[in-house]
């Protein structure tokens, strides 16, 4: 194959995103039409309106993209289109436009499972990356610790085994009375506040794990909340911030790095939306490089939900000629299995 020029949509929850990718990492196209305004007055996403909304914006979105690169469906090589995990209602209208666009234009179809959507968010802007990696997906339905020995080789080395860390950090937020999504309210808030005056637990778990588990910490915030509002006592909304923000960096940075160090990596990637948290990137890239070893990140705009992303992942794929066929569904609680080894999992 001597290029690919890869269509890229995702609507896995509250964006309706379309990208134009050339060879797995030129962005000829990215346009993200955000629903978050929408979502704000409800505190979180609404499953029945982010699919109407989709379902509004998904054809317009199209036409951007392709306006945006100047090109014509004569120009593209393959459809790419996030097929789950998420909110059905939301994937189905993705899914859906995929497939009668591949079908109507003749193209192969690829289905990219969201999370290595994520991961190769950092292959769009260093495609020369060399394996083996290991990368944090943070974001607000997943935190995982994924190896990678090749494209398309993952193993799952730990995962939360109750909230995602960015779910945290929007149901803090909620309790903080800030807007929603949480993540960037509380990580601006967090730089005025002092972390140390809150004393907020870690769950470390058994000695060994790479799994993490946030909602004790959640817990603790909406404890010290209420009995600060039975003694009609005023808190420090910043000092909440920042020391919930150092309790979940702590523990996920602490977690990666060891996990590198176990499996002999020397390269660290950081992925998904509360991969654009500040104080996240600043500790890993110190932390990490202390001990001779490499971080990466991708760019704000590529760690929160976008087409570009899934271009990217896709790109590998047509290159494998990992087609999927027009009987391609949404699937929403899409597991981790389909796409990494689990190991001693028996799904
Ligand atoms: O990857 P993403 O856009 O959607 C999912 O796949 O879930 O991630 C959204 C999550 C939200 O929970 C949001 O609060 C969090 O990413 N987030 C952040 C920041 N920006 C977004 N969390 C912490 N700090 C940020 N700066
Ligand atoms: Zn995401």
């Amino acid at each position: 194959m001597k290029e690919t020029i890869i269509l890229a949509i995702e609507s896995s929850c509250d964006e309706t995103a379309v990208a134009i990718i050339k060879n797995g990492y030129e962005i000829l196209a990215n346009i993200v039409s955000t629903q978050i305004d929408v979502h704000q007055k409800f505190g979180g996403v609404v499953p029945e309106v982010a699919s109407r909304k989709h379902l509004e914006y998904i054809n317009i979105v199209v036409q951007q993209a392709l306006d945006q690169a100047a090109l014509t469906w004569q120009d593209i090589t393959h459809i790419a289109v996030t097929y789950g995990p998420g909110l059905v209602g939301a994937l189905l209208v993705g899914v859906a436009t995929a497939k009668a666009l591949a079908f109507a234009a003749e193209k192969p179809l690829i289905a990219v499972h969201h999370i290595e959507g994520h991961i190769y968010g950092n292959f769009l802007v260093n495609p020369d990356l060399t394996m083996p990696l290991l990368c944090l997906v943070v974001s607000g339905g997943h935190t995982n610790i994924v190896k990678i020995t090749d494209h398309g080789q993952y193993t799952l080395l730990g995962q939360t085994r109750d909230d995602a860390a960015g779910e945290a950090y929007d149901k803090v937020a909620r309790a903080l009375g800030l807007s929603y999504p949480g993540g960037p309210p509380i990580d601006r808030l967090a730089k005025e506040g002092n972390g140390t005056h809150i004393k907020l637990p870690r769950a470390w778990l058994e000695e060994g794990s790479f799994d993490f588990s946030f909602s004790g910490l959640k817990s603790a915030v909406l404890n010290y909340l209420n009995k600060s509002a039975m003694k009609n006592e005023t808190v420090n909304k910043a000092d909440i911030a920042a020391a919930f923000q150092e309790a979940v960096i702590e523990v996920l940075v602490t977690k990666t790095i060891r996990a590198a160090e176990k499996e002999n990596i020397n390269t660290i990637l950081l992925a998904g939306g509360v991969a654009a948290n500040s104080g996240l990137r600043t500790v890993l890239k110190q932390t990490a490089e202390a001990k001779g070893l490499t971080v990466y990140y991708p760019p704000l705009e590529f760690c929160t939900d976008n087409g570009a992303m899934i271009g990217a992942a896709a790109h590998y794929k047509a290159l494998a000629k990992d087609y999927a066929d027009l009987s391609l569904n949404a699937v929403p609680n899409l597991p981790f299995s389909k796409l990494a080894v689990i190991p001693n999992s028996k799904i």
